[in-house]
């Protein structure tokens, strides 16, 4: 199928890239907003009150009914957590291409300095909790993307332009 998908941690830009890209005739999807939609809670409210195990298998599902309906030009922006199930990746890469949006630590903590949405983040020290689920997941991103972007300073369309010559 020809759609992109968009892998990567949180803050690295998956969502403003993926609307971006949507400009350009690709219907935008977030795993996290269809997630939202279908529990009808937010993502802190899911960790809270059902565990962390218990979205992901949400997010299995909603990675899973994506690859079923074999849509074409979706740009899919996932979880930062998505990629680390082995089934997730089979249906990632059923869906089409998946992009690695890499970004230095640095980036990382500037973008999520403050941020009230991730509960990953919530009551722990942002820098040190980047470093440890990003020393976990690293490798994973990178082995499982057909094309890693470094987007540290990059502009949307330059990075929307390697990805389109690399899908030609
Ligand atoms: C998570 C990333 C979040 C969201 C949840 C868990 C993770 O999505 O799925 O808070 O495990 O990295 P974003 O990557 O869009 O922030």
């Amino acid at each position: 199928m020809s759609n992109i998908i968009l892998i990567g941690f949180m803050g690295c830009g998956k969502s403003s890239l993926g609307r971006f890209i949507s400009r350009d005739g690709y219907q935008l999807v977030d795993t996290d907003d269809l997630i939202v939609q279908k529990e009808r809670r937010s993502i802190n409210d899911i960790f809270e009150s059902e565990g962390e195990t218990y979205f992901r298998d949400i997010e299995t599902q909603v990675i899973a009914e994506l690859a079923a309906q074999k849509s074409d030009r979706l740009v899919v922006s996932v979880g930062g957590g998505l990629p680390m199930r082995e089934d997730n990746r089979r249906y990632m890469h059923e869906l089409g291409t998946v992009v690695y949006l890499r970004a230095s630590v640095a980036t990382l903590k500037k973008r999520l300095a403050g941020d009230k949405k991730r509960p990953l983040l919530k009551n722990t020290n942002v820098e040190a909790k980047i470093n440890e689920l990003m020393s976990k997941r690293q490798s994973t991103y990178e082995e499982t993307a057909d094309l890693i972007v470094d987007t540290d300073d990059k502009r949307f369309d330059a990075i929307y332009d390697v990805i389109r010559k690399a899908i030609q």
